[in-house]
């Protein structure tokens, strides 16, 4: 199989087993490419990409911008905070009008869940979620199943523990569906405020107690507490998440095995992980981000390759 099932990445969730390898193996093809002296091939010369970002991002947006790059694409980046969504422009309109200067793919971030499943049914063009409010954000789970791969070997057969607000976040759901279907088991594991009341009626293991958790799996991916989506206090205070659910080198060092630390970024040092952790030989967060690159140009390329 050489091409996608479908001409957008709307999420993990309706991507096929065939499609998740085909992106991984391609984004292997591509990680060579970008380790190399010069990191460009032509590959998307023809083909222009709008940016569109409606929220806060640091890694995604860089990633995209400099896959983009790599892959020789025109690119242009739209951010909401300055432009005139301000004045009151629907998001279709405003999508159109970017698209009316011969875009072809739109990469979106966007605080509304399935805002970028709407965009895909009212605008002509492939689009790519980079993030939809606390539904998907499918690159950053294929990116992380790009890394388990890198450092075990394969995700098939491995525990991968997801530790932390599992409530409120997008990578959680995406790593979910992403693992399975790739042949993992998982564990979703946080305070039970936390935890989604359905997130068992997706097959995986539910575990309150951290030190339980860990000494389960083979990678712990930890995440962050969004306190930006939070209306309402979860728990008593973040010092007191940090002493039941934070993981430190302590807490690794009981262990009688090594794990794998991932974290999506941005890290909260000194509530989900410490510094002695993240920075340590366990972590390999430096290293997703770095294959996010890799993963988002397979993940373009191969979309180009479906359009029409
Ligand atoms: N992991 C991730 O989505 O980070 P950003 O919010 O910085 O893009």
């Amino acid at each position: 199989m050489s091409q996608l099932s479908t001409k957008h990445l709307l999420g993990i969730k309706n991507l096929t087993e065939d499609d998740l390898q085909l992106i991984l193996d391609t984004a292997a093809n591509f990680k060579e490419v970008i380790n190399r002296p010069i990191k460009k091939v032509p590959s998307l010369r023809d083909i222009t990409i709008a940016n569109v970002f409606f929220e806060n991002s640091t890694r995604t947006r860089l990633s995209f911008e400099l896959a983009e790059k790599r892959l020789s694409a025109d690119v242009v980046n739209f951010s909401s905070s300055n432009s005139s969504v301000k004045k009151g422009e629907t998001l279709v309109d405003t999508v159109n009008n970017i698209l009316s200067m011969k875009v072809d793919m739109v990469v979106m971030r966007h605080s509304s869940p399935g805002a970028p499943h709407f965009l895909s049914r009212n605008v002509n063009a492939n689009i790519v979620n980079a993030g939809d409010g606390t539904h998907e954000h499918p690159t950053q789970a294929l990116l992380d199943s790009f890394s388990i791969k890198e450092k075990l070997g394969d995700v098939a057969g491995k525990k991968v523990a997801i530790i932390g607000d599992i409530l409120h976040s997008r990578v959680a759901l995406s790593n979910i569906f992403c693992l399975q279907k790739l042949g993992a088991e998982v564990m979703v594991c946080g305070p039970i405020t936390l935890l989604p009341k359905y997130i068992a009626s997706l097959g995986v293991k539910v575990e309150l107690d951290v030190k339980k958790a860990l000494q389960w799996c083979d990678v712990a991916n930890v995440l962050r507490i969004q306190l930006e989506r939070q209306q309402i206090k979860y728990f008593p205070s973040l010092r007191e998440y940090s002493l039941y659910y934070g993981i430190n080198k302590k807490l690794l060092s009981q262990l009688d095995k090594e794990i794998v630390i991932m974290h999506p970024g941005p890290i909260n040092r000194g509530v989900e992980l410490s510094s002695d952790v993240a920075d340590s030989d366990h972590s390999i967060i430096l290293e997703q981000v770095q294959n996010g690159v890799a993963v988002r140009m397979a993940v373009l390329y191969l979309l180009a390759g479906s359009k029409g």
